[in-house]
């Protein structure tokens, strides 16, 4: 006889339903930058209230539901510590998840998510309609949330870093170009593997804005669907192509591909669909796309078809032990 040991099918609905309050609990301690407040000695509802001009009570059934969902402990009544995973939504953490918590259940995203339903009877974003603009647009408009997404993508850019760092090692090159590198978290951390190399970061001149000066690297603001930076002889795309649908990625490939020194690399990390139908992040991720943008998650055999249309064959897949694969392309 076996033995099921999941919950009742009811229980699993309410589970999804509880889900969705869990992420926004989760993303409003982060909003309001509550695990910092902790971190600098209030630790207590009313002591938080006060520095966060919030309501005393209001913050109590915040802190129980973050203590529920392992955010903080209770240490004595009415008085909490971060715990490990809490400790990740600090500021000033060297691997700070803040930002990226922040941003995903911030108006930028959230408006836009309140029309899945529409977006699904279409099938295409309605972000410019939700935001009045799109998604870029509206992030450097509002250049407060601007930075928080900047900052998100960075604390995202950490994880994949780490699983691409141990199955792979950066080409010799001589010139770097990250391709809407926002911050180079990515570049940084190509030119630490690769000491003779020089970056070039480049991205939209409102995001350069938030990014702090990388050693031997040069900031370059302007607009891949116009050109990118020319002669380099290694070309980072992370997380660039989910954001556009074929046409446009097209437009932007094509652009490193006129750009690109003879012999170049170019490096493309995203989240690959399984061919097999089996679950991966990939998959919410591309609803999430669905909803922002006009791109989407693609499996392996989508993104060669999609490079040789631009002109590319793929040379190696990288599969990491993460949900982010490498895929090196180079001149047809
Ligand atoms: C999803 S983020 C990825 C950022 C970074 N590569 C990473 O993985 O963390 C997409 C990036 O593309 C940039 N971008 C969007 N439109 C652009 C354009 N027309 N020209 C240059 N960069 C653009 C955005 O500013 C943003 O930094």
């Amino acid at each position: 006889m076996t033995h099921d040991a999941s919950p009742p099918p009811p229980a699993q609905v309410m589970h999804l339903v509880s889900s969705m309050w869990a992420g926004m609990a989760a993303g409003t301690l982060a909003r309001l930058r509550i695990c910092d407040q902790i971190a600098a000695g209030a630790t207590t509802p009313g002591a938080i209230a006060e520095r966060i001009s919030a309501s005393p009570d209001g913050v109590a059934r915040l802190l129980r539901a973050a203590a529920m969902l392992g955010l903080v402990s209770e240490v004595k009544p009415r008085t909490f510590a971060l715990t490990e995973v809490g400790d990740l939504l600090r500021s000033d953490h060297p691997k700070s998840m803040r930002a990226l918590l922040d941003t995903e259940t911030g108006p930028g995203h959230w408006l836009p998510w309140m029309r899945l339903d529409e977006c699904v009877r279409r099938g295409q974003s309605l972000a410019t309609e939700a935001l009045g603009m799109d998604l870029f647009q509206y992030y450097a408009a509002n250049p407060d949330e601007g930075k928080v997404f900047a900052e998100g993508m960075t604390s995202l850019s950490m994880g994949a870093i780490g699983a691409v760092s141990q199955a792979w090692t950066p080409p010799a090159a001589t010139t770097v170009v990250d391709v809407g590198g926002s911050q180079g978290a990515f570049l940084r951390w190509v030119l630490s593997a690769r000491p003779e190399a020089r970056g070039v970061l480049f991205d939209l001149p409102n995001v350069l804005a938030t990014a702090a000066p990388i050693p031997r690297t040069e900031l370059v603001g302007g607009d891949f669907f116009a050109s990118v930076p020319a002669g380099g002889d290694l070309y980072l795309l992370k997380h660039i192509l989910h954001d556009w649908d074929d046409a446009r990625c097209k437009q932007i490939l094509g652009n490193v591909r006129t750009a690109m020194a003879k012999g170049a690399t170019v490096a493309i990390v995203e989240m690959l669909i399984p061919d097999d139908g089996s679950p991966s992040p990939a998959i919410l991720l591309d609803l999430n796309m669905l909803v922002l943008t006009p791109g989407r998650e693609r499996t392996q055999a989508e993104m060669t078809a999609l490079l040789a249309a631009a002109g590319l064959t793929v040379h190696q897949v990288v599969r990491t032990h993460s949900p982010f694969s490498l895929i090196e392309a180079r001149a047809t």
